[in-house]
Formats: structure tokens, sequence, C-alpha cells
């Protein structure tokens, strides 16, 4: 499968059409952003192992019977994925309080909450993708109300999968963004990346961060953390 025509280019990806109009190439890039494009950087290295890593969690998800638009692995940076209509959500899912959670309700990071939490995002990189309920998801017509019950019930089951899979690598999953699409039949399938761009890991025993938050805070050793955590997958993996 060859790549097309570019179709767009995103803060941390570009996609590609393909011979098949069912089918589009992912291409990830090491460009990093945070704070809605606010702070701009490179983590060298980083396309490779968000791919890898985000296929190989991709894969483990469809053995879970999760949809996803995973298709096949084409290259270290570059993945053929079903094209889908993304659901304009960005899904968050969070064991443990940290980051805005934290900030916005006035608790201390690394409080372990007694169930997961969901929350949703108005996809809006103008709006600045602010928080929203489903009611207002559903007013604003992202999701029917179907949509949004499947969306939650695959997010908790992702956060089950990954959680357990993690603690085998003897990390936390902390908190993680899913964003979800539909595939041409209407089926709601698991979109978008997973990756340390898009999970909060944090080492089991230390507590050290080993994802994103190290660029976004300006902690230092980003291509290390990186590199640590695609380690830890590749050596569960291999097992
Ligand atoms: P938050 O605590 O900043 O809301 O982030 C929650 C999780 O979502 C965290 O694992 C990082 C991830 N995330 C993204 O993937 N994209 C984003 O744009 C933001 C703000 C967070
Ligand atoms: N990717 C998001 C952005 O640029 C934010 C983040 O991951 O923190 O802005």
């Amino acid at each position: 499968m060859n790549k097309g025509k570019q179709l767009y280019e995103g803060k941390a990806k570009k996609v590609f059409a393909t011979e098949d109009p069912e089918l589009l190439i992912v291409s990830y890039k090491d460009d990093a952003t945070a704070f809605n494009g606010l702070k701009k950087g490179t983590i060298q290295g980083k396309g490779v192992i968000n791919n890898r890593m985000s296929n190989a969690l991709m894969r483990m998800l469809e053995g879970e019977g999760i949809p996803t638009h995973f298709v096949r692995e084409i290259s270290e940076r570059d993945t053929l994925v079903k094209k889908v209509q993304i659901v304009p959500l960005e899904v968050i899912v969070r064991n443990i309080s940290a980051g805005s959670f934290a900030k916005r309700y006035g608790v201390e990071e690394g409080i372990t909450f007694s169930a997961p939490t969901i929350e949703f995002s108005y996809k809006n990189d103008e709006l600045g993708d602010p928080l929203l309920n489903e009611y207002h998801a559903l007013a604003l017509n992202l999701a029917t109300k179907e949509e949004i019950q499947t969306i939650k019930d695959l997010s908790f089951r992702v956060n089950d999968a990954l959680k357990a899979f993690w603690a085998s690598c003897g990390v936390t999953l902390v908190d993680f963004k899913l964003e979800f699409g539909r595939l041409g039949d209407g089926t709601i399938a698991l979109a978008d990346e997973i990756s340390p761009d898009t999970c909060r890991l944090w080492d089991s025993k230390t507590h050290e961060k080993l994802d994103k938050d190290r660029f976004r805070r300006d902690m230092g050793g980003v291509v290390e953390a990186y590199r640590e955590i695609m380690g830890r997958l590749e050596k569960q993996m291999e097992k």
C-alpha cells in the first residue's frame, strides 16, 4: 500500500490517502506540542516509538474484542488504518488524580480513585478543547446517545486491559485520552493513538514519569523516558 495525497497534517501525525478509499496511512512525526500548540518542540525518535507502541496496544485491544482502526504497520513511522469519521470528543479516563483534574478540583496529584472516572472534551483546537458533559455532546450533535454509551463502555474496557498490561511492565496507568471514530457501517472503533503522548505512565515503584509530562513540564530526560517505556513494553511483549 503506497502513500497517496496528504490529506491532513496534525500536531504529531500526518494522514495520507491510499489507493483504497477505505484505508489511510498515518505517519508519526517527532514533533511535540503542549498547551494547545503554545509550546513546541521535537522529541527525537518519538514518532517511531509512538507508532510501534500504539500498534502493539491496539493489536492487544483487538484481541480483547475492542474494535480499532488498526490494520497493519507499514514501516517504523507509518501505519495503515481504516478510514473513520472521527467523533469530535476527547475521552479522558483517569485512575489517579493528575494534570488538569488535580488543578481544576484543587487536589494533589497521585490520589488513587475508588473507581475510574471519565470525562469528555469537545475536540476543537480553536476553542481549546473545552470540557463538556454528555448532554452538551448531544446538544451539539457530536454523537448519539447510543454512541456515547458505547464510547463509555469501550473506554472502561480499554482502561481495564491497559491498566493490567502496564502493571505487568511495572508501570502505573494514571490517565489517558482516547478518540473514537465511525467505520463505514457506523460501528464505533478506537482511533488516533495510544502512546506516551496521550497517557500518563508512572514507574510503579518510584512514580517516575515516563510520558509526555516530562516535555510539558520541562523536566528533562524526555527522550530517555520514551525509550524506557518502549523498552518495558517490548520486553513484556516478548514473553
Ligand atoms: P489532562 O490532565 O491535562 O487533562 O490530561 C489527561 C490525559 O490526556 C493525559 O494522559 C494526557 C492526555 N492528553 C492528550 O492526549 N491530549 C491533550 O491535548 C491533553 C490536554 C491531554
Ligand atoms: N497535544 C496537545 C497540544 O498541543 C496538548 C498536550 O498533549 O498536552 O496542544
